[in-house]
């Protein structure tokens, strides 16, 4: 049987593929060379590794899980999300345009802005989860680049991807689709008519917060893509072994990890919904949530693991209940086996993020004590 003909969680339960001949063992060897050997006549001993920067087994391994996870030709990964998302940009030619959505992770914004602002390049900034704004915005003129985050984070916003790919096209530019939040399994962005698709694998494709690292994922090889790879080869914004290795072994327990937390998260929202101390909840799993519709047809798997909630009170309220949990713990990022907490006005006050919003990343422990834990913080 092919890989190619298997269910994701056979792929990924296996990740890195067949038994390592040489040794007998079950699961990929690490390559840590730097230069590979040529013989007697010159001949590379390998003819696909002739330097690590560009060459290097467990990477190509890697790539090769997640270009099929994603239903892409092709895959390449970064040693960061951002180094992935600015291999994107850097192809937008100087004096160029770009439509990129507003409200989603701050470190891309606040990059996407800099780098920008030095290429000359033109950023229209909307809200993408509006189909009609997102047109809008494309038909002001020719544009390279519409970016798009779904779900958005922290705001859990859902664009439609194939009115944000209708959208792209009548200005001719590619749709590229940050899909951290939903995970590869949750979400398939090529399906939906995107071009190109970008994790953070830092967050749940590694899954333990011990990695970081960034992919991108196309759909064709088109000239843009040729150009990324080999600005990867020349720039040297690779990954390097060691850390390519552990993304293969968080990829094998990838399913599980994500149904697990796709059903806590669930569980969780739930609850939040209905505390008397809870404003508002913002997850797209809920019947109540302005995207549930589209999430439910884009998303079938589950809404994912991130959420925002605003706490009733004000910014002290909301620090305090950060502060009496003591499961979730109060760090930045998501998508890991542990719960984390946020108080996201504190990185990015001036965004316009709310006092009161605490953002969870849902991890795999038991549901009933992170209810627990956020009702005795909430104070029952
Ligand atoms: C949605 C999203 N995209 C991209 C990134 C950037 O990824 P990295 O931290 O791996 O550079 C993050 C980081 O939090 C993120 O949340």
């Amino acid at each position: 049987m092919d890989f190619k003909d298997m269910q994701p969680e056979t792929v990924l339960a296996q990740a890195g593929g067949a038994i390592d001949l040489q040794s007998g063992g079950v699961v990929p060897p690490i390559q840590p060379a730097t230069t590979y050997a040529r013989d007697e006549d010159y001949k590379l001993l390998n003819e696909n590794n002739l330097y690590s920067r560009p060459h290097n087994d467990v990477v190509r391994q890697a790539e090769g899980v997640l270009a099929q996870l994603e239903g892409g030709s092709e895959a390449l990964l970064f040693p960061s999300g951002m180094a992935a998302i600015a291999a994107l940009f850097r192809t937008v030619p100087t004096g160029g345009r770009v439509v990129v959505q507003s409200g989603i992770y701050w470190g891309t914004t606040k990059w996407i802005r800099e780098f920008c602002a030095r290429r000359q390049i033109e950023i229209a900034e909307v809200d993408a989860s509006d189909a009609a704004a997102l047109q809008a915005a494309c038909a002001v003129g020719p544009a390279h680049l519409v970016w798009v985050e779904t779900p958005s984070n922290p705001w859990l916003k859902v664009v439609d991807i194939a009115a944000a790919k209708a959208a792209a096209a009548s200005c001719g530019a590619l749709l590229a689709v940050d899909s951290t939040a939903a995970s590869p399994l949750l979400s398939k962005p090529l399906e939906f008519g995107a071009d190109v698709v970008m994790h953070s694998t830092t967050k749940v494709i590694n899954g333990h917060s011990d990695v970081l690292g960034g992919v991108l994922v196309t759909k064709d090889v088109t000239p843009v893509w040729e150009e990324i790879a080999n600005d990867r080869a020349s720039a040297g914004a690779v990954m390097g072994p060691f850390e390519a290795w552990l993304l293969l072994r968080g990829m094998r327990t990838l399913s599980v990890r994500v149904d697990r937390m796709a059903e806590n998260a669930l569980k969780v929202a739930r609850f939040l919904e209905d505390h008397p101390k809870v404003d508002a909840v913002l997850f797209p799993g809920l019947e109540s949530h302005a995207h549930y519709a589209l999430a439910q047809t884009q998303m079938p798997g589950g809404a994912g693991f991130l959420m925002s909630f605003l706490v009733k009170g004000d910014k002290a309220t909301a620090l305090q209940v950060a502060g009496k949990l003591k499961l979730f713990h109060r760090a930045t990022s998501l998508g890991g086996v542990e719960s984390l907490v946020e108080h996201r006005h504190t990185i990015e006050s001036h965004t316009g993020i709310p006092e009161t919003l605490l953002r969870i990343s849902v991890g795999i422990e038991s549901a009933e004590d992170l209810i627990a834990d956020l009702g005795q913080a909430l104070g029952q």
